[in-house]
């Protein structure tokens, strides 16, 4: 009820206000620490409250990435393959909402608008690691699906976002590219470590592969069409023969490419509000698109330094880049 919510907000609040801030201070991503993720103290109210107050329904299927992963992308297609039976939500919604408004943000959405969990489709989608989801998601046995990407490439997505976002909001950006990358490699991203965050989600596929699907973004590039097919499957909405003929799945690539994406008129000229960063264009979330684009902006020195972090976190792990 709300007066277990009222409390559970006071009693995140009281839990926040004794924890590590990152320094130094930044005025739209302050960040906490808390058991050992770093989050913007938005979301981490939010996840905070949900732990034991979200009630998952266990046909809910939640999208799951670190930010600049290629969260986007995957909303899109997941949106897709669930409506495709109702051209009237898919056309409505994907040609005139960024893929974000298709399916909300569990943490970020969730206390400012809790209704959120009314909805009627059965797809949500989060940034929060693995351990601290809502306890109901598990107890539920709620399929996930995860997609992360190489992380250098998504530094570099992440430090032109924030840049970005910082250019609009503040008069003079404060974010140095050196200070992003210090603060990326120490893990004190939003939702950091990376690579805890990918680790946690990797270890729970491999212990739950049915309800946990892990994806790669350079596997999904690659290979889109097999990876559209794969996800209706795993979701229970497995193309029929009939659709495969009439090349539905096809379509589906073809709608969420990010040429066609990003030249909807809402992706490129809409906004999108957030209880982060406030109001953001929605191109923000199109930059290229591409893979090892680090080349253009990653010294040699800071791409190893990189690459070593990711051999040595994920040894043993059988995660690879
Ligand atoms: P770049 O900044 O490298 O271009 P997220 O959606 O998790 O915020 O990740 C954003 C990254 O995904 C950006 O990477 C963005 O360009 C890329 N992206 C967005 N839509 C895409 C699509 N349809 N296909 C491939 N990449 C996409």
């Amino acid at each position: 009820g709300s007066k277990n919510f009222n409390e559970m907000l006071k009693k995140s609040k009281e839990i926040i206000s004794t924890l590590p801030k990152r320094e130094p201070h930044h005025p739209i991503f302050e960040c906490y620490q808390y058991d050992g993720f770093w989050y913007h103290l938005a979301s981490l109210e939010s996840a905070l409250c949900m732990q034991q107050n979200f009630k998952a329904q266990p046909c809910d299927i939640f999208v799951c990435s670190a930010p600049k992963s290629g969260t986007t992308w995957l909303k899109a297609l997941t949106f897709s393959i669930i409506t495709r039976h109702d051209d009237d939500i898919t056309n409505n919604l994907l040609f005139t909402k960024v893929p974000h408004e298709c399916i909300p943000f569990l943490e970020v959405d969730f206390l400012s608008n809790p209704k959120i969990i009314d909805m009627e489709l059965p797809l949500l989608a989060t940034h929060l690691p693995y351990s601290i989801l809502p306890k109901s998601i598990s107890s539920n046995n709620c399929k996930i699906i995860y997609i992360c990407r190489e992380p250098k490439d998504t530094f570099v997505s992440l430090w032109h976002f924030i840049h970005n976002i910082e250019a609009k909001s503040l008069k003079v950006p404060l974010l140095t590219f050196d200070q992003a990358f210090k603060w990326f490699c120490q893990g004190k991203s939003m939702y950091g470590s990376y690579w805890d965050h990918m680790l946690e989600y990797w270890k729970a596929s491999i212990e739950r592969p049915e309800r946990v699907f892990f994806i790669k973004y350079e596997d999904l590039k690659e290979d889109t069409l097999g990876y559209v097919k794969k996800l209706a499957d795993f979701m229970d909405k497995p193309f029929s023969k009939e659709e495969q003929e009439r090349g539905v799945p096809q379509e589906i690539v073809a709608r969420c490419n990010f040429k066609n994406l990003s030249n909807l008129e809402v992706n490129k000229s809409g906004k999108y509000t957030t209880a982060i960063t406030k109001e953001i264009s929605n191109n923000l979330f199109f930059r290229k698109g591409e893979i090892g684009d680090w080349k253009n902006y990653l010294t040699e020195e800071m791409a190893k330094y990189i690459d070593d972090i990711t051999l040595q976190k994920f040894q043993s792990s059988g995660l690879t880049f």
